[in-house]
């Protein structure tokens, strides 16, 4: 289930093609890409975006970096492919994706010495359909086990998008939901709208009706009197970074959410690969959260509905704390609180 693959690299013309998420629901436009730096407006500007999904599209635009070069000289090669890893990564700085997918792109690179230009693009490319081919099979898997949290017959509440378009395909919270609908566990999906940019009335909300899954557009002001009138049995939602200690940042709004299930003893569970996981950062304090344009909250498109005066402050995340969330579905498993052992034990096997 699942046919949408917002990212796709076609081997023979060496052009990377992304689904812009800008124009959904009204238009599927495919964009074409052979820049690196185009690639990187592409992920400041949400033409793509969802943590796996940025950091998918960044190794691609590491790969187009490299491709780029003519010459024979692996040091400028190296040099000009370097410089446009520093441009991708200063696209969005809280999804930990962008950089893991970056580092390993590095990494990977740092290894190719003595080895002639045409050799270190090509395995570069090999490196980044790597990435891309994994995380469609983690979101799979996390599908898989998330399913086996749902209860029969539940009413699910999502925020943002966490689904195929999110991700290489398939999704992390709507992957969980697309299995659990596989597994006849699914009465109806609630989706939050997700101000400002409205990740879940544009995003989430196409995904459901183009796979016959039945859900309903909520706004986010909702989602407590939806709780407390006793129609909501799961919350499932993504992650663009979890502490190690199992806090987690994910979409502005998430928070209120986590908030309100626990009032009503609703379970609360984070979808997530294991690259989205910050072994760096103890708790979620120090997760950089972005900030984003004013022009996001004063209004949406050309519609803008606030005075011109009005000062906005628009934080695109939040961080939620460990003892909110009941479960952490990776692709290797579930994790139960305490977190952080949980989560290292599947680090180090990672
Ligand atoms: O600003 P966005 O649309 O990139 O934010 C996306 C989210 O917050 C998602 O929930 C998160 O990246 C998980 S995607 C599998």
């Amino acid at each position: 289930m699942s046919d949408i693959y917002p990212i796709k690299w076609n081997a023979d013309t060496k052009i990377l093609t992304l689904l812009d998420q800008t124009l959904l629901p009204h238009e599927e436009v495919y964009n074409e890409y052979a820049d690196p730096e185009e690639v990187a407006e592409a992920i400041r500007s949400l033409v793509v975006r969802g943590a796996p999904a940025i950091g998918c599209a960044a190794a691609f635009g590491v790969v187009l970096a490299s491709m780029r070069y003519t010459g024979t000289e692996t040091g400028e090669l190296k040099a000009l492919v370097n410089s446009a890893m520093e441009t991708l990564g200063a696209t969005r700085p809280t999804a930990v994706n962008l950089f893991r997918a970056l580092d390993r792109m590095g990494s990977f690179l740092d290894t190719l010495t003595e080895v002639p230009c045409d050799r270190i693009q090509s395995d570069l490319e090999k490196e980044a359909l790597a990435i891309l081919d994994e995380d469609l099979a983690a979101c799979r898997r996390i599908g898989d086990f998330g399913s086996e949290l749902v209860p029969a017959n539940s009413k699910i509440l999502t925020h943002c998008n966490a689904g195929a378009l999110a991700t290489a395909g398939y999704g992390t919270a709507l992957g969980v939901i697309r299995s659990a609908f596989r597994d006849n566990k699914v009465s109806m999906v609630w989706v939050d709208e997700t101000r400002p940019v409205l990740q879940g009335a544009r995003l989430t909300a196409w995904e459901m009706a183009r796979e016959n899954i039945p859900a309903t557009l909520i706004t986010d002001n909702a989602a407590g009197a939806i709780m407390a009138a006793g129609e909501v049995d799961f919350v499932v939602v993504g992650a663009d970074r979890i502490a190690s200690n199992g806090d987690v940042a994910n979409k502005i709004g998430t928070y209120n959410v986590a908030v309100l299930a626990e009032r009503h003893n609703i379970p609360f569970v984070v979808a997530a690969p294991l690259t989205t996981v910050d072994p760096s950062l103890p708790t979620g304090e120090s997760i950089p959260i972005e900030e984003r344009s004013p022009d996001e909250v004063a209004g949406y498109g050309d519609l803008s509905w606030a005075p011109e005066k009005i000062h906005i402050y628009n934080p695109a995340f939040d961080v939620t704390p460990a003892e909110l969330i009941t479960a952490i579905v990776t692709e290797k498993g579930i994790v139960l609180t305490p977190f952080g052992p949980g989560l290292a034990s599947l680090l180090v096997t990672e």
